[in-house]
């Protein structure tokens, strides 16, 4: 049996940093074990310009603590006023490395989303002449459609077609949900790839709802039912190089969550690795970790994989939960898997 495992220092090709205190308070559980991540730009106002991306970039180097090796790779929110030369020369001059399309209203803070993709469509045949990749927010958003069938409509409707209109155009599926994603992925050609995160992993639909209502467990997309997670564990622990880390860990106040209209997110950076490791124990595939956190995402996107390495080790106790995160406006729970996880980061 293995008991230590070393990886190649890894990277989240989705996470929200947020800004601010929120900012302070979480990049340092990040920057501790990754070597990078994809900053999602869903700040209030978004980050819309390549101006916008390089400030913000400045912060989160600001936030983290001395000494880490942590480099935020930052995208563009797509907007319907989105400057494509901005955004070109944004990636040419390597300040943005991705633009993130969010559907108007599909999630936390995407009011100023697009609502009609045609309006986008000049900004996206810039970016597939550029070679920029599109991070999709896979999910519909009509009132008519099931929550739980939201991202199963938005291929059909929205994602299939928009990459026969353009199919260079090189497009990442963020943190897909169900065996229909997964499916579509897979079948997709080398111009498409999919993050999944660590939470979906774990959780299916009961944890939020059955037994009693879990605010903590609640994120968009939502949890689907438990053959949709056996989907999605069978994609990560397979090798298949179209699927990569991206946790979408998504710091929320408690305030937030707990409240009569609690948003969504769950924050998954401090235990993420803990949580991957025993996924791939339980799936005989601890081979495979290396590749799902550190090499898949590395080649869509094009750059070395990181210098370093983390090692894991597997402890006969199970691990506790991290502590709730303290924040000067509040406390913010750390995700629980609700199972025994008997790994742990070393050092
Ligand atoms: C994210 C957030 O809080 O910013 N929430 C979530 O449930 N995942 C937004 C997102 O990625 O959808
Ligand atoms: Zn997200």
């Amino acid at each position: 049996m293995t008991d230590r495992l070393t990886i190649t220092r890894p990277d989240d090709w989705h996470l929200h940093l947020r800004d601010g205190r929120m900012l302070d308070a979480v990049t340092p559980d990040t920057a501790m074990h990754f070597g990078r991540a994809l900053i999602m730009p869903n700040l209030v106002p978004p980050v819309v310009s390549g101006s916008d991306a390089s400030a913000y970039r400045d912060r989160i180097m600001a936030a983290c603590p001395d000494g880490a090796s942590f480099t935020p790779m930052m995208t563009l929110y797509l907007t319907e006023g989105t400057d494509a030369a901005d955004l070109v020369a944004a990636a040419r001059d390597g300040i943005i490395t991705a633009v993130k399309l969010y559907p108007a209203g599909a999630t936390t803070n995407s009011a100023s989303g697009v609502r009609d993709i045609d309006s986008v469509m000049p900004v996206l045949e810039a970016m597939a002449e550029a070679g920029v990749p599109l991070c999709v927010h896979g999910e519909v958003t009509d009132s008519e459609i099931d929550i739980f069938d939201r991202e199963a409509v938005f291929i059909d409707r929205v994602l299939d077609p928009l990459r026969r209109r353009l199919p260079a155009l090189r497009v990442v599926m963020e943190h897909v949900t169900t065996s229909d994603g997964i499916d579509y992925v897979r079948s997709g050609g080398e111009s498409i790839a999919a993050t999944l995160t660590t939470h979906h992993l774990f959780i299916n639909r009961n944890h939020i709802l059955a037994g009693g209502i879990r605010p903590h467990y609640y994120c968009l997309p939502v949890a689907k039912r438990e053959t949709h997670r056996l989907a999605l564990v069978a994609a990560a622990t397979s090798g298949d190089p179209s699927f990569f880390l991206g946790t979408d860990s998504a710091p929320h106040l408690d305030t937030a969550k707990l409240a009569p209209c609690g948003c969504a997110g769950i924050y998954t950076a401090p235990n993420t690795l803990a949580c991957l490791a025993q996924i791939f124990d339980n799936e005989g595939a601890l081979d495979r970790l290396d590749g799902f956190v550190a090499r898949h995402g590395a080649a869509f996107y094009g750059v070395a994989v990181n210098d370093g390495t983390v090692t894991l080790v597997r402890t006969a106790a199970p691990q506790p939960v991290p502590d709730d995160r303290m924040t000067p406006e509040g406390s913010l729970t750390v995700f629980d898997p609700m199972v025994p996880i008997h790994w742990a980061v070393a050092g």
